[in-house]
């Protein structure tokens, strides 16, 4: 099947006369208030073509994908509210800056999902990390929810939620309403992703227009079996088991 290619963007050093500049497929545009989708920038790309390849070895999948998931966090946290505040740096000058306002946790939907904690604990020291353990039936592509265990106040928390694929969306739903279950409000929720399809993120703007999604890249759509194209392939074998 030949993959249609995305209308293509010159990335790359501005130094490059024009028609010697890279072009690359990068994300689809959505127009859902709640979905941000990272810069395209040449870095981003290139981590993404890394971990894009079926022949990167598992120690560079590892590696690269932690790499998008610390721009997935510190995009994430750039949504959560500071409040003002005023410092005396060592030159005896005030500066006007920000603090963070409020607690965090976050929460992995396992197993694909736990790769994204080693990005969140770099960024933010000591977070309390939940989880909620949903595996999606290899035939009906329907998710089925086995586990959970949350911080006791997690209804007090800002929730960063953890899955590296946003496919069908019915794994994250699931643990959405989970989280509203346990009294997280739904604005509380911040899902990070490394890829989604459309149809995924249509149906979580959908269902939950106040959960923000932050992801790196909005993908083609899915094949016959719910597998997200051009995509990766399966996330967590990648991660853990290949
Ligand atoms: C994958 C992925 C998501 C889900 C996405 O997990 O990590 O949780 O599938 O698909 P969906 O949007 O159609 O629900 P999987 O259930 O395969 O388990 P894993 O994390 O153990 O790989
Ligand atoms: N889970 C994955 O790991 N990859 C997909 O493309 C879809 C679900």
């Amino acid at each position: 099947k030949v993959i249609q290619r995305a209308p293509s963007q010159h990335l790359g050093p501005k130094y490059r006369p024009d028609e010697e500049k890279p072009s690359a497929t990068v994300s689809t545009k959505v127009t859902h208030e709640n979905v941000t989708v990272l810069p395209q920038t040449p870095q981003l790309i290139a981590l993404l073509t890394m971990i894009r390849d079926k022949t990167t070895n598992r120690a560079d999948f590892i590696f690269y994908s932690n790499r998008i998931n610390r721009l997935l966090v510190e995009e994430a946290l750039n949504h959560l509210p500071c409040l003002p505040q005023t410092i005396t740096t060592p030159v005896g000058r005030p500066y006007a800056g920000v603090q963070f306002e409020g607690k965090i946790c976050g929460v992995s939907i396992m197993r694909a999902g736990e790769a994204m904690e080693q990005a969140l604990r770099e960024c933010c020291r000591s977070v309390r990390i939940g989880k909620i353990l949903i595996q999606r039936d290899e035939e009906t592509s329907l998710p089925k929810l086995f586990y959970d265990k949350l911080p006791g106040d997690v209804a007090e928390r800002w929730v960063l939620l953890l899955d590296p694929m946003l496919a069908t969306g019915g794994s994250a739903l699931m643990a959405v309403d989970v989280l509203r279950s346990r009294g997280v409000p739904e604005d509380h929720i911040l899902f990070l992703n490394l890829i989604a399809s459309p149809e995924g993120a249509a149906n979580f703007a959908q269902k939950f227009p106040k959960v923000r999604i932050v992801t790196a890249f909005v993908d083609q759509g899915l094949d016959e079996k719910n597998y997200i194209v051009p995509g990766l392939g399966d996330f967590g074998d990648r991660f853990y088991t290949l």
